[in-house]
């Protein structure tokens, strides 16, 4: 179907580096977390606070369903609990290609430091969550990934370039 996903914890760059992809690949760009806002009307934070994470989770399918539909030569930031259910990954594995962008819990502790969009990371001990987190989910990224990138050293176009020549094999 020619779309690449880009999967991994959040702050793992997957928006960003989405947005370059797209650029270089001459792809559409999607977000799953904007797409859920945009079809619930609401910010990710508020879905949690009044509907709560199941409700979330459900979303996050129902959106991949359609994209299966409807999307191809699209770059896809998927959001990053989104890989967790088997039901997903299967889902993501026919949707295209996946991209684990891969970040450590003190990168992803400096990046999000301040952030207050993310309610899972709302948290007073931040990087303790975020390890635990990290520890349960990276095998799973892993496990669905056609492609691992680190993303705690490089700038956003050059992972982007990087993730280019590797798809294309150069
Ligand atoms: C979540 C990641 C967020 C968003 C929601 C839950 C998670 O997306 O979907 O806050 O469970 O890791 P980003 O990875 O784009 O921040």
């Amino acid at each position: 179907m020619n779309n690449i996903i880009l999967i991994g914890y959040m702050g793992a760059g997957k928006t960003s580096v989405g947005r370059e992809l797209a650029l270089l690949e001459n792809k559409v760009f999607m977000d799953t977390d904007m797409a859920i806002e945009k079809r619930a009307g609401k910010r990710i934070r508020d879905i949690f606070a009044l509907e709560g994470e199941a409700y979330f989770r459900d979303l996050e399918t129902k959106i991949l369903e359609e994209m299966l539909e409807n999307l191809s030569d699209a770059v896809i930031s998927a959001g990053g609990g989104l890989p967790i259910t088997e039901k997903n990954r299967l889902l993501l594995k026919k949707l295209g290609k996946v991209i684990f962008l891969k970040v450590k819990a003190e990168t992803v502790m400096k990046r999000l430091e301040r952030d207050t969009t993310r309610p899972l990371l709302q948290d007073h001990n931040k990087l303790t969550k975020i390890k635990d987190m990290l520890r349960l989910r990276n095998p799973i990224y892993e496990s669905v990934s056609d492609m691992i990138m680190e993303t705690d050293q490089l700038g956003c176009e050059e992972i982007a370039a990087r993730i280019r020549d590797g798809l294309t094999g150069v």
